[in-house]
């Protein structure tokens, strides 16, 4: 019988993922992390994980994981708790509108009557912050459904094993080789076994090669390139902006703070602040946020408390909430760095 083209090489291609599933799976069978999230497949506890774990180191989404679910223990519990209470739980983790969106996710389900996260993609996709990792991260974990979770951690494994190109704007050639290589039978297992990898072993500057249980087939160390994967992002320059910010407060240190008027830091409660078309003439302190670095000038203006009340109540444009706060109640908001620096410069 004449074979297809190319069948030789699909047959070994298809013996080389099975060895690949093999050897990952055997391996995080033996040194999966006791991780909280890992204890059970409860779609509300395994989604809030994956979303904290999304831009915050595992050790520090420990502790918080541990009193947030404490404190909503259930899908319901955080739909129906106050968004200041979800914040202050959330503090710590940084990047907060995300415990913004999980509530508001939360709020849609309990409403529509369910207690889990959604068993189809779509579904899930729809949920405000659910994006195609968490959708396939919890689908997955907790629900057994055959979906790749393609995070940094694994990017990076996927590029090495294959010596991959930077994916594309759609994820490509990655998220079609994260879904031919997800072990149907234990997708759950398969997605955080590649995450543990990356985590533990493919780290990104001192992998542990002689203890990688894909060192066999991976390309990227049959080549001895393995720290050339994935190949760097072209540097994107700082941006240099300037930002007036005023510390507005009373002769008790009650101050007037604003939330959604600075698009960069929209889910913190600020003192009001000014974009500025160049750096000020005096700065007082530089503050970086992602790829931008602002120069910040400082000003204080001192008010009797009914003139701060009445500033605090003044109609706004759309989208912009005002509020008189007590020093003491500072940190119950999830409060940016930017204002404990402002305030630390004035001594207050
Ligand atoms: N990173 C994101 N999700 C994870 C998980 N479930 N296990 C380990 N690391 C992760």
């Amino acid at each position: 019988m004449r074979r297809e083209p190319g069948a030789a090489t699909s047959a070994g291609r298809r013996s080389r993922e099975a060895r690949i599933r093999r050897a990952l799976l055997a391996w995080y069978d033996r040194v999966a992390r006791p991780l909280p999230w890992r204890r059970s497949t409860d779609s509300y506890r395994v989604w809030v994980a994956e979303v904290m774990l999304q831009q915050t180191r595992i050790a520090v989404v420990i502790p918080a994981y541990e009193r947030f679910l404490g404190a909503f223990p259930t899908i319901a519990a955080l739909a129906r708790a106050e968004e200041e209470d979800v914040l202050s739980l959330w503090s710590g983790l940084g990047y907060y509108s995300r415990a913004r969106s999980l509530h508001r996710a939360a709020r849609v389900l309990h409403e529509r009557g369910e207690t889990a996260f959604p068993f189809e993609r779509e579904e899930a996709l729809a949920l405000p912050g659910v994006g195609e990792y968490t959708a396939a991260a919890v689908l997955s974990i907790a629900h057994g459904k055959p979906w790749a979770a393609v995070d940094g951690n694994v990017i990076r494994v996927l590029s090495r094993l294959d010596c991959l190109p930077r994916p594309d704007a759609r994820g490509a050639p990655h998220a079609e080789i994260a879904s031919r290589l997800l072990a149907r039978d234990r997708p759950g297992d398969w997605n955080q076994a590649l995450m543990e990898l990356g985590e533990m072993v493919c780290t990104p500057k001192a992998p542990a090669c002689d203890a990688c249980p894909l060192a066999e087939p991976c390309e990227a160390r049959r080549r001895d390139v393995v720290l050339l994967h994935p190949p760097p992002k072209p540097r994107r320059g700082t941006e240099r902006l300037g930002l007036e910010l005023t510390v507005v407060r009373d002769r008790a240190g009650r101050l007037l703070l604003e939330r959604g008027a600075f698009a960069h830091l929209d889910h913190l409660w600020l003192p009001p602040v000014r974009l500025l078309p160049s750096p000020p003439a005096r700065t007082d302190f530089r503050h970086a946020i992602l790829h931008r670095a602002f120069d910040v000038a400082v000003k204080e203006r001192v008010l009797g408390s009914e003139a701060l009340r009445a500033l605090a109540t003044k109609p706004l444009r759309n989208g912009i909430e005002r509020r008189v706060v007590a020093a003491s109640d500072l940190d119950r908001l999830g409060r940016s760095s930017l204002l404990t620096k402002a305030l630390r410069l004035l001594g207050a």
